[in-house]
């Protein structure tokens, strides 16, 4: 039904100043329903809200209101057509259906309640806000659901540290063997990583917390309209506070696209380390066959796939971020067009995220602790560190010990010895405050049990970590429920 003269759309917004039909091309290249109609669901909810401030200023009556209300809801309730649905109308032929989510309500709308009521809710209203609320919507929803898979993924962590028990394996420096450490404190430390991620969603959701709706396309609306109701409609803890910064401000995109691309390098080590610890040469995890591949080529290969993709996936999330701020960066005051691009960079960077936590926390279930493969008796050179704080413990200055330590570790070396099989008579070489109690500190049980201190790789206190990571988990994923309002539409 597109106007014989203008071809315009139904449910166009605009046209009366217009000659000429728009170039299909640019058509095609300016829609963003393709992608936008993941925020049906926001938009209606708007709608609503502004059908109701709408009311209380008279703009429509309260019979009015109940059918626009009607309406709306149904229209949410309903998947949205195809981008590119073909309506027969030989016009139309390849040209998107509509340019965008709110051009289709409000054509949506014409159609159940005629064109007069429907426009009516236009009134001192633009897309410039609209667009900005809806993306708050959609953006606090979705903060809500990946902070739960966040928290499903710290609770698979906590699964696994205890499954680690007490096992002990050379932590690394530099990728080089530094000091003994319990597994399961490894696999803490990546929760705790985990832990505040979330807090940084956490900051992301509250700073997004101010609802647009009101301030038209860039200087507020000449309507009585009660934007705090609206705001609290909507469930935002208040209005924007300048209609010019409102209609463009999309620093929670940036704040979410930053909690994302952190999260993600999170992940991304979380996979190294898992690829390393599960590689034959390491091996002190296993990871099962549920959650690895194997070659077209060659028949003994199990690979860890689903880590290198978190690993690979994560320059997708950095580059999100990049690519959105540099986005911004030359806009002057207001909505400009490129401001559309915050979609496709939003549902991605959030998609991915979430899609990658539950990956992971698919995959840690499926790992294995290799007992055997943990340090054994003869930590050799691990220890050096040990003999520097037996000689501190004796009132020798930390940096004498630490060299009369390496001298040790270089004569264990030279001998061929690990380092706690060197005789009492080769140290007292060295120094002759080595006494025989030194092979007490000179065992690897012993090195991780002194490192007690608060945070510290000692049994009891890695029973703390994970006590704190489980009640954390637990205590997010109870009272955590999943939004009521999904603003999503993936159909
Ligand atoms: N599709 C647009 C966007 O995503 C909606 C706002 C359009 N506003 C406008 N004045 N053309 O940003």
């Amino acid at each position: 039904m597109s106007d014989p003269k203008t071809g315009a759309a139904p449910g166009r917004l605009w046209g009366g100043g217009f000659s000429e039909p728009l170039d299909p091309v640019i058509e095609r290249y300016t829609e963003s329903f393709s992608f936008d109609r993941r925020l049906l669901r926001a938009d209606v909810a708007a709608n609503r809200a502004w059908v109701a401030a709408l009311r209380d200023t008279g703009v429509v009556t309260a019979d009015e209101e109940m059918r626009l209300d009607r309406a709306l809801v149904e229209i949410g309730e309903a998947p949205p057509p195809r981008p590119h649905e073909d309506t027969g109308d030989g016009a139309r032929e390849g040209r998107p259906l509509f340019e965008d989510v709110h051009t289709y309500v409000e054509a949506a709308l014409c159609e159940r309640v005629g064109a007069d009521l429907a426009g009516r809710v236009r009134t001192g209203r633009s897309r410039n806000d609209l667009v900005a609320t809806d993306l708050r919507l959609w953006c606090r929803d979705e903060i809500a659901v990946t902070r739960r898979a966040l928290a499903a993924c710290v609770a698979a962590f906590a699964d696994l540290a205890e499954r680690c028990g007490t096992l002990i394996v050379p932590g690394y420096t530099h990728l080089r063997r530094a000091q003994p450490i319990l597994l399961a404190h490894q696999m803490l430390a990546h929760a705790e990583r985990l832990m505040r991620d979330d807090g940084r969603l956490a900051e992301t959701r509250a700073r997004l917390d101010a609802c647009p709706l009101g301030s038209g396309a860039l200087a507020g609306t000449t309507l009585r309209i009660d934007r705090q109701g609206v705001a609290r409609r909507l469930g935002f803890a208040r209005p924007t506070a300048n209609s010019l910064d409102a209609v463009s401000d999309r620093d929670f995109v940036a704040d979410a696209l930053y909690a994302c691309a952190l999260l993600m390098v999170h992940l991304s080590q979380v996979a190294e380390d898992l690829i390393l610890a599960t590689a034959e040469e390491f091996g002190w995890l296993r990871l099962s066959d549920a959650a690895a591949t194997g070659s077209s080529l060659m028949p003994q290969k199990k690979n860890p796939d689903a880590l290198e993709l978190l690993r690979g996936k994560t320059g997708r999330a950095i580059g999100r971020l990049a690519g959105f701020l540099a986005t911004l960066k030359g806009l002057p005051s207001a909505y400009n067009r490129d401001l559309q691009e915050d979609k496709e960079a939003l549902f991605d960077g959030l998609d991915t995220t979430r899609a990658s936590l539950e990956a992971l926390t698919a995959t840690l279930p499926h790992l294995r602790p290799a007992p055997e493969r943990g340090l054994a008796d003869d930590a050799g050179d691990l220890l050096a560190t040990d003999l520097a704080d037996y000689l501190v413990g004796r009132g020798v200055p930390f940096p004498r010990a630490h060299r009369l330590a390496g001298e040790a570790a270089a004569r264990a070396r030279a001998d061929g010895l690990p380092l706690d099989r060197l005789p009492l008579a080769a140290l007292r070489e060295i120094t002759p405050l080595f006494d025989p109690d030194v092979f007490q500190w000179l065992d690897v049980r012993a090195s991780v049990s002194r490192r007690a201190c608060e945070g510290g790789t000692a049994p009891e206190r890695v029973a703390e970590g994970l006590r704190r990571a489980r009640d954390w988990s637990e205590q997010r994923l109870t009272l955590s429920r999943p939004p009521e309002v999904e603003s999503d539409v993936r159909r």
